[in-house]
């Protein structure tokens, strides 16, 4: 009741490229969000090594629960490219989305 911040708040993501929406419910990532709403988004390690998960932020905030950069160059961060594995909404999202990605870190295992 107290202290939590808003953490759990729930949210709606639009991936613009394909006009698909889904909810984001009780904090969680925003793959888990997606894959839970039947969304085939890339990934492979699901915990920020590979960047196969990688969206471009069009509107909207998240958290980044891991430092980004580790996995994305500085043209994708000056984008506003993001890992959907790590990342926690605070807002409502705007999204686009390369459903043929891959990885972009193949040594990431
Ligand atoms: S699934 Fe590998 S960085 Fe997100």
């Amino acid at each position: 009741m107290f202290g939590l911040g808003g953490k759990n708040k729930d949210f709606k993501v639009t991936i613009k490229n394909t006009g698909q929406t889904f909810e984001v419910k009780g904090g969680i990532n925003l793959l888990q969000a997606a894959q839970n709403a039947g969304i085939e988004w890339p990934c492979d390690c699901k915990v920020g090594s590979c960047g196969s998960c990688r969206a471009k932020l069009v509107s909207g905030k998240v958290k980044e629960l891991a430092d980004f950069a580790y996995t994305l160059d500085a043209d994708m961060l000056k984008n506003n490219y993001i890992l959907a594995c790590q990342s926690r909404l605070k807002t409502d999202l705007e999204v686009e989305l390369d459903f043929d990605q891959g990885a972009i870190n193949p040594d990431y295992k």
